[in-house]
């Protein structure tokens, strides 16, 4: 009886102690933590992508991710292009057409401003979008925070996040073996009034009404990113950054990133590319002094910053300036995006992928019309097979 009971009594306590070293050992797979592995776990419709760290799979997205069902913004043009001595903006020609006249306006808003047209966050999540990149506005009159594209009284804007940040939750309860990452980048209006709105909505979606967070929560930047499988596991499947307003942030949660800490992004160089060719150009050269970037980032930094292959360029001021009433525009953001999203970034992966330790994201304009999938689908085999082979790809 009481060797059964002293049995019982070790068992107990090495029950205990399992616990706590499960517990601690969260960063590393461990033979310990294998046993409570769920060894059928697939990973955002893969098994081998469970053991890789959320920092060492590349991420499928979208550029102005809500850029769809926009309206031109004509209190806020208003604003800076009224004064017809001095108008504020070049672009206010858009003003006098949009807003004063009777122009072909949804053709031009939806040709100048939208990135992912007729396709909603619902849609990109069906069709396999994963990581998201919200562009946000502080409205003129109400001051409430709005998806939008454009700035400086030259924008396009549409309703509040609400709708969105439920699509994410429904998909996500639909689909528990998925994660997710939302980026807030561009931002017009008051940084504090957008960071703070969005900040306190997505505690709204994401952590109050399910009576638990979905955000991926960490110490500090210290501690590992968690493998796809803990995410799961745990139910925390958001990953949040913040771009230019991450300072402005009221009471900034600990589950809100900065972006700018972790990321390059490819914006930084190819910000002045308004062709296919010049884009290619920007890679190239980019990923050819790889060495001496990476050098830069460890002297700098102590660490590689992550980098991330952006395919999109923007439409010159000369598109928007020369704009005519009842006419469509010469070109648009999707005969833009079409020049870039099949070959050249084949091409861009295939030099760039090498060059560098990570590459977070794909984000694309006009997905639906490209080779995005086929293109992370293949970065994430090479990323499983160099981690199968013990390359961290991101040391931290
Ligand atoms: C996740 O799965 C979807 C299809 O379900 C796919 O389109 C997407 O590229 C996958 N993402 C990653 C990171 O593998
Ligand atoms: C290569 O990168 C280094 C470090 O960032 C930079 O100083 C240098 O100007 C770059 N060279 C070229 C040709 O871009
Ligand atoms: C990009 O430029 C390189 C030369 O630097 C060229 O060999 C390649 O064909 C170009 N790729 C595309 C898709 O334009």
């Amino acid at each position: 009886m009481s060797s059964i009971y002293l049995c019982y009594l070790v068992l107990t306590i090495s029950l205990i102690l399992l616990t706590d070293i499960l517990q601690e050992s969260n960063a590393f797979p461990t033979t310990i933590e294998s046993l409570k592995r769920r060894d059928d776990l697939v990973c955002n419709g893969s098994a081998d992508l469970c053991d890789l760290r959320y920092d060492q799979v590349t991420h499928p997205g979208t550029h102005n991710s809500a850029a769809y069902d926009l309206k031109f913004d004509c209190k806020s043009a208003a604003a800076v292009c009224s004064n017809k001595i001095k108008p504020v903006s070049k672009l206010c020609n858009l003003f006098d057409i949009l807003c004063l006249q009777n122009g072909v306006s949804k053709e031009i808003v939806e040709c100048l401003f939208e990135d992912n047209v007729g396709h909603d966050v619902a849609t990109q999540l069906k069709d396999g979008i994963r990581l998201f990149d919200f562009d946000s506005c502080v409205t003129v009159d109400t001051n409430e925070v709005v998806r939008c594209h454009g700035s400086q009284g030259i924008r396009a804007i549409g309703g509040g996040f609400e709708p969105l940040f439920q699509a994410i939750r429904d998909f996500l309860n639909a689909n528990p073996n998925e994660i997710i990452t939302i980026e807030f980048n561009d931002g017009d209006g008051d940084y504090a009034t957008l960071a703070g709105g969005i900040q306190s909505k997505l505690e709204q979606y994401f952590i109050t009404e399910p009576g638990h967070s979905m955000l991926v929560t960490r110490k500090d930047n210290n501690e590992p990113w968690p493998t796809l499988r803990q995410m799961i596991e745990t139910n925390q499947r958001i990953v949040i950054f913040f771009g230019y307003f991450y300072d402005s942030t009221p009471n900034r949660m600990p589950w809100i990133n900065s972006k700018n800490y972790w990321l390059t992004d490819s914006y930084t160089y190819t910000a002045p590319d308004g062709s296919a060719a010049s884009l290619n150009q920007s890679f190239t050269e980019w990923c050819k002094n790889a060495s001496n970037v990476i050098k830069a980032d460890e002297n700098m930094y102590g660490r590689v910053k992550w980098q991330a292959i952006d395919e999109t360029i923007g439409l010159t001021e000369d598109t928007f300036t020369s704009i005519k009433p009842l006419t469509k525009p010469k070109i648009c953001l999707g005969d833009l995006a079409r020049s870039v999203n099949y070959d050249l970034l084949d091409y861009v992966a295939s030099i760039c992928y090498p060059a560098y330790p990570y590459f977070l994201r794909v984000r694309l304009d006009f997905y639906w019309q490209s080779n995005l999938f086929k293109v992370t689908k293949d970065l994430n085999a090479k990323n499983v097979e160099r981690v199968k082979k013990g390359d961290p790809l991101t040391p931290f």
